[in-house]
């Protein structure tokens, strides 16, 4: 059941997140927004140096030796916010690896899976091992290349059918899996359109399935009455402009700007390189919108990329990237000059925004947790037992936060 912390935590989520939305809503565009100026800790955040501002990002603002001398309101967010990191661990996820001689991870590992996904296979095994009882097939949303469902397939001895948009995908997960087992199938199904085959004896999983399969997930756990383990990710990957919560009582509606906020936060110890990249990558975001402003267009934060790729932004030096954009907006190249400038107001500009963002980024465990929070309330209230547990060490991925719930009347 919902433990008294859920419970508390829940309803304190709730009143900060209603008080705070306006904020939350906000962007920087080309500069501070004036409710970023207001807030009582800006001139804290101001103050940090380079290396106390990484620490924040990485760690959490609570990891700051010096949180002392921030106003008390901003202790008493960042203390929640903690709690709300942290909310699920359990002391058996620790940041070691599994041992190498291990069979299980043995077949993890198997056939071109990285090690990061092979530990997060096994971890996700071991948390699902006591699920498995009455159940008899697993369906799998969002199943990608099916690694997650194959090897939970050969590890229970079970059925496995992984339902997935992506077609190619599809293709992959069936040469490189389900040859080798009948009782593993893949499916291409827009689970927006299409119901997956469930039962009461199914077990229902995700592993970073995309936004709005979250709540698709609970709503299909309770119609079914099937047992459940799903790990959400990248929240705002709905179709429509808000996300209502799932239980009448609450009247929040979070909208794609703060759905994004509980995907923000970076891993502990990122992948090398990888911190510096997505700064990178937000300095290149800033330049571009100075440069478009400057030709009289005006976008808004997350508008300027034209629907350009994460990797390709990532990845492509800034004036190549600024005439690709340029070309398709239909607009004059940008010459070499104006692309200097835009980059280095840019660079100039982005320390002082990305301290200000910190008062914001400090919501992002508040809303990823009240998220699950609001989905295991539904099931909870549908006659589940649900539980919130961190999966893995964030080490491998800070997307680590488990609903599972099991149907209590059977
Ligand atoms: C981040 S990937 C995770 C893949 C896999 N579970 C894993 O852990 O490697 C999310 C997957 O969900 C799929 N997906 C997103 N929306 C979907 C939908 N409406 N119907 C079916 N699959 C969807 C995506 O195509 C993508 O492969």
């Amino acid at each position: 059941m919902m433990n008294a912390q859920a419970k508390r935590l829940r309803e304190q989520l709730r009143e900060v997140l209603a008080k705070e939305i306006g904020f939350l809503q906000e962007r920087e565009d080309d500069a501070i927004p004036d409710s970023w100026k207001a807030r009582e800790e800006a001139d804290y955040l101001q103050r940090l140096s380079d290396e106390e501002v990484q620490t924040a990002q990485r760690s959490g603002i609570w990891a700051l030796p010096d949180l002392k001398k921030a106003p008390d309101s901003f202790r008493a967010l960042a203390a929640l916010a903690k709690e709300a990191a942290d909310f699920g661990r359990r002391p058996d996820v620790s940041a070691r690896s599994p041992n190498d001689a291990d069979p299980l991870f043995k077949d993890c590992l198997q056939r071109g899976v990285s090690w990061r996904k092979a530990w997060e296979l096994w971890w996700f095994t071991r948390q699902v091992s006591d699920l498995i009882d009455r159940e008899t097939r697993i369906v799998d949303l969002g199943s990608g290349h099916g690694h997650l469902t194959a090897h939970l397939a050969r590890a229970f001895g079970i059925r496995a059918c992984g339902y997935e948009k992506n077609s190619d995908f599809v293709s992959r997960a069936n040469d490189l899996h389900a040859v080798f087992n009948p009782s593993l199938s893949f499916k291409t199904c827009d689970l927006l359109k299409e119901d997956p085959e469930l039962s009461a004896q199914s077990l229902l999983i995700g592993l970073h399935a995309c936004g709005i399969l979250g709540d698709l997930a609970v709503k299909l756990c309770a119609k079914a009455r099937c047992s459940l383990a799903f790990v959400a990710c990248c929240h705002q990957k709905i179709p429509g402009d808000f996300r209502a919560s799932l239980n009448e009582e609450d009247p929040i509606r979070l909208d794609r700007r703060i759905l994004g906020l509980a995907n923000s936060r970076n891993a502990d110890h990122p992948v090398e390189g990888e911190f510096e990249q997505n700064r990178n990558t937000r300095i290149k975001r800033l330049a571009l919108r100075l440069l478009l402003r400057n030709r009289g267009i005006w976008v808004t934060y997350g508008d300027e990329a034209h629907g350009t790729g994460r990797r390709h932004l990532r990845d492509t030096d800034f004036k190549a990237l600024a005439a690709e954009i340029f070309a398709k907006r239909d607009l004059d190249a940008p010459t070499i000059p104006e692309c200097e400038r835009a980059w280095s107001e840019a660079c100039g500009r982005y320390p002082k925004i990305e301290r200000a963002a910190l008062s914001r980024e400090t919501f992002s465990p508040l809303i990823e947790l009240y998220i699950a929070l609001d989905r295991a309330a539904y099931l909870e209230h549908r006659g589940f037992q649900t539980e919130l547990v961190r999966l893995f060490p964030p080490e491998l991925s800070p997307r680590n936060l488990m609903l599972r719930a099991k149907c209590a009347e059977l």
